[in-house]
C-alpha cells in the first residue's frame, strides 16, 4: 500500500515550488498611501507607523521619484490642513491651491507617470472629523455628495488620474462620475471605495492626519463588520454607478470580502492594508515576536490570492526594496 495521493512531491524543492506557484506579487501591484503637511522640509514620522512620515510638499515629490524608480506606478494621497482652514462645509476641499490640489500638481510635474489617487472624503477639512456635513449629530448623506463632486473635479482640474472616495455616502460614484462628464474629464477615473468597514484598524492613520471623529463614531455610514451580503451590494452598486476600479477595507481581516466581491464584479479588486495592519506587524516585530519582513510578504501575497488585483499598503516601499 502507498498513499493514493503524494501531494509532496510538487513541495520537493524551490524550483518546483516556483514552477507550480499560483500567485505573484510585484512592485506593480502596489499602490503607496502618503500624508502630505503643509510647509517645507518637513517630515515627521507618526509615532504608531513606524517608517511612515508626513512630509511637506518638497519632500513628496523625492520620495515618489523613488517610489517611481522601484517600480511603483501608484500614490494615494492624503494631506494634514491646519485646524483654522477646517469647516462643517469642507470647502478647503475644493480650493483650486489647496494643499491637495498643489500636491497633485507637483507629483504630475516631477513624474508624470505615476498615477495619482487622491482621497476623496471630507474628514481632513471637517472641524468634526467626519467624512460628511454634519447637521444636529447627523451626517447629510445629499449635501455631502454634491461637496465630494465638486472637490473631484478640482482634483482633475489639478491633473488627478483616479480619484478614490473613501466617504461611502449614497450615490457618490453616479454622482461624481456625471461631474467628471459634464468637465470633459472622460479619461479621469473613479476607485470606489466600495466595502470600508467601520473599523479600529484606522487609529494609527486618523493620529497621522489628526481626524478623528470629534464625536460619535463612522457607524452611520462606514459598514458593520460583521456583514457580508451588504459588501458585495456595495460594490455592484457602485459598479452600476461607474466606477472603474472597487476596494475593499481593511484587508487582512476581510479577505472572505475581497474573495466574493472578486468573484461577483467584473472590475478590478483593489484591497487597503489599513494603518492598524502596519502598525501590528512593526510592534510585534520590534518586540522580536515576528519575523517582520517574512510576515509582510506572506501577508501581501495572501491578499493577492484572497483576489486583490491592486494592494494599496504602507509595506509597499519595503516590499518592493526586497524583491529587487
Ligand atoms: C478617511 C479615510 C480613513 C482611512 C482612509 N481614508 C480613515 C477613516 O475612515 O476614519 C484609513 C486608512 C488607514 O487606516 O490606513 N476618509
Amino acid at each position: 500500500m502507498f498513499p493514493l495521493h503524494r501531494n509532496r512531491r510538487l513541495r520537493t524543492n524551490d524550483a518546483i515550488r516556483s514552477l507550480v506557484r499560483e500567485t505573484s506579487l510585484s512592485p506593480n501591484d502596489f499602490m503607496f498611501p502618503m500624508f502630505v503637511a503643509e510647509g517645507k522640509d518637513v517630515k515627521i514620522e507618526i509615532p504608531s507607523m513606524p517608517g511612515i512620515y508626513r512630509r511637506s510638499l518638497d519632500l513628496t515629490v523625492k520620495e515618489v521619484k523613488e517610489l517611481w524608480d522601484l517600480g511603483i506606478k501608484a500614490v494615494n494621497i492624503y494631506v494634514k490642513v491646519s485646524d483654522n482652514l477646517k469647516d462643517n462645509t469642507g470647502k478647503e476641499a475644493w480650493n483650486k491651491d489647496g494643499l491637495m490640489q498643489q500636491t497633485i500638481k507637483a507629483i504630475k510635474d516631477a513624474v508624470p507617470g505615476m498615477i495619482v489617487m487622491p482621497d476623496v472624503a471630507l474628514d481632513p477639512y471637517s472641524i468634526y472629523g467626519h467624512d460628511g456635513i454634519v447637521e444636529n449629530g447627523q451626517i447629510l448623506n445629499d449635501a455631502t455628495v454634491d461637496a465630494l463632486t465638486l472637490m473631484s473635479v478640482s482634483h482633475a482640474e489639478a491633473g488627478a488620474d483616479f480619484v478614490a472616495p473613501s466617504d461611502m455616502m449614497d450615490g457618490r460614484v453616479l454622482a461624481i462620475r456625471q461631474a467628471l462628464e459634464q468637465s470633459g474629464f472622460h479619461d479621469v477615473g473613479i476607485m470606489s471605495y466600495s466595502a470600508k468597514y467601520a473599523s479600529s484598524f484606522y487609529g494609527p492613520f486618523r493620529d497621522a492626519l489628526d481626524s478623528a471623529p470629534g464625536f460619535g463614531d463612522k457607524k452611520t455610514y462606514q459598514m458593520d463588520y460583521a456583514n457580508r451580503i451588504e459588501a458585495i451590494k456595495e460594490a455592484l452598486d457602485d459598479v452600476e454607478e461607474g466606477a472603474d476600479i472597487v476596494m475593499v477595507k481593511p484587508g487582512i481581516a476581510y479577505l472572505d470580502i475581497v474573495r466574493e466581491i472578486k468573484n461577483t464584479v467584473n472590475v478590478p479588486v483593489a484591497v487597503y492594508q489599513v494603518s492598524g495592519e502596519y502598525a501590528m506587524v512593526k510592534a510585534a516585530a520590534e518586540k522580536g515576536w515576528l519575523d517582520h519582513d517574512k510576515i509582510m510578504m506572506e501577508q501581501l501575497y495572501c491578499i493577492k490570492r484572497a483576489g486583490a488585483n491592486i494592494i494599496s499598503t504602507y509595506f509597499a516601499k519595503e516590499a518592493a526594496k526586497l524583491m529587487q
